[in-house]
């Protein structure tokens, strides 16, 4: 199954006159992903697609498109205009908080009537008090009302606010702010499935997130309408954690994007039904039964014998991705890594031609996708597209 799996593929890339490095994206499979997550959503629980994780915009409408969502989550100013100017009517949620200058910066960068528009699609994540204040600033400057989606720390401690003061004195500011809008709060929690599932840890750390949670929006409860904390956008969860809610009274919308193309970081039990569907596709330049290690020639009799094995070079190397077909294939200490030609040891008598394609599962999809100009998209029998990542953003 798996060997002719690999085979489709490789006669697919030779068919659509591929000879180079590509993120091969298996359509099927992501559609099926989709599908699995949509699944596992409790009802009129709505979802959010990471970008971050997908980043490629034809990729990015295709599951909007399929998973009938117009929520996306973006993490960096450039990566936010690219998805204004692709999805101008996507809401963004950012996942960040970014200094106010790269937000001022999106803004100096668009006409007056695209600006409004923008302030209308965006949410900028703020995590503190003097944060919120600089928001201010900007939006008074700009003479534009800015959507603000508070941070709340859960558990996971890489900041925002906790119940508390702090929050207090943000959601007082925004209360009487005119030129700000409580847009939402986002709870990232995906500590909750990485903590051992000992003596009790994990479901402390999980009711203690839920805890937090509701306070948080008890707490607005103080400021704003019972009707308007229900109704914003009560963002939580990612890959690893969507899968833990039944119901929608904390979150009203979660957020994934790794889960759909499952790179290998997210082999967890909580994806056990999702298929891995984006590879690293490359030609096997050199294909040799006698591996050859550097100058091993002149070494002395201490050094042992030749390995035996299939040695092969690849057209590029060294990604956050191991190889998966053919079988066995390993990087070798002996001769390194390398991003022009990576050596990679098989077994004996590999059947595999100079130039056909090898096969490697990334290991997480967001830088990877970036380092393949062309993506592959393959549609069950061939090669039926070529998209493009998005341009590099950090
Ligand atoms: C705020 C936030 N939400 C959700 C996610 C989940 O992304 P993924 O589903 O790709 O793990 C991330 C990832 O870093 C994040 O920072």
């Amino acid at each position: 199954m798996r060997a002719a799996y690999f085979t489709k593929l490789q006669k697919a890339l030779a068919a659509a006159d591929l000879a180079e490095p590509v993120l091969l994206l298996d359509r099927q499979r992501l559609d099926k992903n989709i599908k699995q997550l949509k699944r596992m959503l409790p009802k009129n629980m709505a979802y959010r697609i990471v970008a971050k994780s997908l980043p490629s915009a034809p990729l990015l409408k295709h599951i909007a498109a399929k998973a009938d969502t117009n929520r996306l989550m973006s993490f960096n100013r450039v990566m936010s205009e690219q998805i204004l100017a692709a999805m101008p009517k996507a809401d963004q949620l950012l996942g960040k908080p970014l200094p106010v200058a790269a937000a001022a910066a999106l803004f100096d960068g668009l006409a007056a009537v695209k600006g409004k528009q923008a302030a209308r699609q965006m949410q900028w994540l703020v995590d503190t008090p003097t944060r919120l204040k600089e928001y201010e600033a900007l939006a008074a400057k700009l003479k534009l009302k800015l959507r603000v989606n508070l941070e709340i720390d859960v558990g996971l401690h890489r900041g925002g606010m906790m119940p508390g003061p702090d929050l207090e004195a943000a959601l007082a500011r925004l209360a009487k702010s005119k030129n700000l809008s409580l847009a939402g709060y986002l709870g990232y929690e995906p500590h909750l499935s990485k903590i051992p599932n000992i003596g009790g840890w994990r479901r402390r750390a999980k009711q203690g997130a839920a805890q937090a949670y509701g306070a948080a929006l008890a707490q607005g409860r103080a400021h704003f309408t019972a009707a308007h904390i229900e109704g914003m956008v009560r963002n939580m969860a990612g890959s690893p954690t969507f899968g833990l809610y039944q119901d929608t009274a904390l979150a009203n919308e979660l957020a994934a994007g790794s889960a759909l193309v499952k790179p290998s970081d997210f082999d967890m039990p909580m994806l056990k039904d999702f298929e891995p569907a984006a590879f690293i596709a490359t030609p096997a330049l050199k294909v040799s039964q006698e591996v050859r290690l550097p100058a091993l020639e002149y070494a002395s009799k201490m050094l042992g014998k030749p390995k035996t094995g299939t040695g092969i070079f690849i057209h590029g190397g060294y990604w956050m991705a191991d190889a998966v077909w053919p079988k066995g294939l390993k990087t070798s200490g002996l001769f390194g890594r390398s991003s022009n030609q990576e050596f990679l040891l098989g077994p004996k008598n590999l059947p595999l031609k100079p130039d056909a394609f090898v096969f490697l599962r990334p290991t997480q999809s967001e830088a990877i996708f970036l380092q393949f100009p062309k993506i592959a998209v393959f549609d069950g029998r061939r090669i039926c597209d070529i998209w493009q990542p998005l341009p590099v953003s950090a």
